[in-house]
């Protein structure tokens, strides 16, 4: 995979030399310069950093994005895939503004304003992909998580969430909601490969890499 460490921090191949998308450091290298990838700025790269190893993501992959916001994962996703397609889902227009304007500067992104619980909207302008990404810090995130990989996902594709305890119940314990929201991914034909807290970097945020179960 496209993605770099060293000491202790992670970083992707700059696909637009010399610009920056939120506040990253640029490390040039011969002739490749290297975006440092935060991972207090992005989940995952608090999930890579804390361990996730078996997320598949080749330079061709095609990834289904939901919570797109202006696109600092987004913008590393498009750095790894830089032969593939990342389709970013965003509702807040203010939001998409800023991802247009990524989008224009990397021909691998297309913006999609649109709300992710109601998948069937783009059902004609997204094809069959290898990962559907969510990070959309809402209480129903597994069932659109869910909802979007039933109708996009390729049989061997992944799924991975970020989940944020406080967006689902802020009085019940953490733990327990992971507990619940893992079960129901699994109800639903789905197998949980990967579980990776996002502590220090999120207080009370988990991930989960999945697949469909067979
Ligand atoms: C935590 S932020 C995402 C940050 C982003 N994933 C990143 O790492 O750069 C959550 C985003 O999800 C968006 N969002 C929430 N619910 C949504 C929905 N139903 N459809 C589309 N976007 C949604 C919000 O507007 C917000 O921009």
């Amino acid at each position: 995979m496209n993605i770099f460490y060293k000491d202790g921090e992670i970083a992707t191949r700059n696909l637009s030399q010399g610009i920056r998308v939120y506040d990253e450091r640029l490390i040039q290298d011969g002739a490749e310069e290297y975006r440092i990838w935060n991972p207090r700025r992005s989940k995952l790269a608090a999930a890579l950093l804390n361990g996730l190893e078996g997320l598949e993501l080749n330079n061709d992959s095609k990834v289904l994005y939901l919570g797109a916001s202006t696109g600092t994962t987004v913008s590393h996703i498009s750095d790894i895939c830089d032969d593939g397609l990342i389709y970013a889902v965003e509702f807040s227009p203010v939001s998409m503004k800023k991802l247009v304007r990524l989008s224009q500067k990397r021909n691998n992104i297309m913006p999609l304003l649109a709300d992710a619980t109601k998948p069937k909207y783009y059902l004609n302008k997204v094809e069959k992909v290898d990962l559907v990404y969510c990070d959309v810090a809402q209480e129903k995130q597994s069932e659109l998580f869910m909802d979007n990989m039933d109708l996009f996902l390729k049989e061997d594709g992944q799924g991975l969430i970020t989940i944020k305890a406080r967006s689902i119940d802020v009085i019940q314990k953490p733990k327990k909601i992971f507990k619940d929201e893992a079960k129901k991914i699994k109800e639903n034909g789905y197998s949980i490969l990967e579980k990776i807290k996002l502590e220090p970097y999120e207080k009370d945020h988990i991930a989960f890499l999945v697949e469909k179960s067979f």
